[in-house]
């Protein structure tokens, strides 16, 4: 079934990142539906009984996979947990982040750090290993992601996420990211994904 691009034009107008900012970051997300289609499709019809490390078109096909599909469902974790003024951790979040990290500021710090860190994504995950709070980074969308890992957190580190309201400023579109981040639907998640275990 074909992966349909959702609409999250209830981000703009907020002032958090601009209006330009976020329409170019949904026609590159866009841009990824189309082409995890496109893979998909292409998978469905090439020929794999001539795999080959060196070079085949199924087997080009299968190392880019991970790309669209990841450039895809990390984009809408990051959209959906990108703007909730207002919105504040839960109980379970906080102890968490208590427990992970020792203060709640010093797992924004870390996280903060892990951004800096990576030209890609940092990833808050509960791992399903400790059943603790991980901010683990990851480069392009498909480089670096550990296994037994549940999301609860994207932050977009691409360029392209902030080099339109903030230049090279990093920093600043943390700040601007930190103070809006829906940490509602943050703890939603954990919620979610807290019972889980390897
Ligand atoms: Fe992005």
């Amino acid at each position: 079934m074909p992966h349909e691009a959702r609409n999250f034009d209830h981000l703009l107008g907020k002032g958090i990142l601009s209006d330009n900012q976020l329409k170019q970051h949904f026609t590159l997300y866009q841009g990824y539906v189309k082409k995890i289609n496109e893979i998909e499709e292409k998978l469905g019809k090439t020929d794999n009984s001539a795999a080959n490390y060196s070079f085949n078109e199924y087997s080009e096909l299968k190392r880019r996979e991970p790309v669209p599909f990841n450039g895809t469902y990390l984009h809408e974790l990051y959209f959906e947990n990108l703007v909730g003024p207002g919105a504040q951790p839960s109980d379970a979040l906080k102890k968490a982040a208590t427990d992970s990290f020792g203060t709640w500021d010093d797992f924004i710090k870390d996280a903060r750090a892990a951004g800096t860190s990576t030209t890609g994504w940092v990833l808050t995950t509960r791992s399903r290993v400790d059943g603790k709070l991980h901010n683990y980074i990851c480069y392009e969308h498909h480089l670096n992601i550990p296994v037994h890992q549940d999301i609860v957190m994207a932050l977009d580190c691409w360029e392209h996420a902030f080099m339109i309201d903030f230049g090279i400023k990093k920093a600043d579109y943390f700040d601007a990211f930190f103070k809006n981040v829906d940490w509602k639907m943050v703890s939603s998640r954990l919620d979610k994904y807290s019972k889980y275990t390897r």
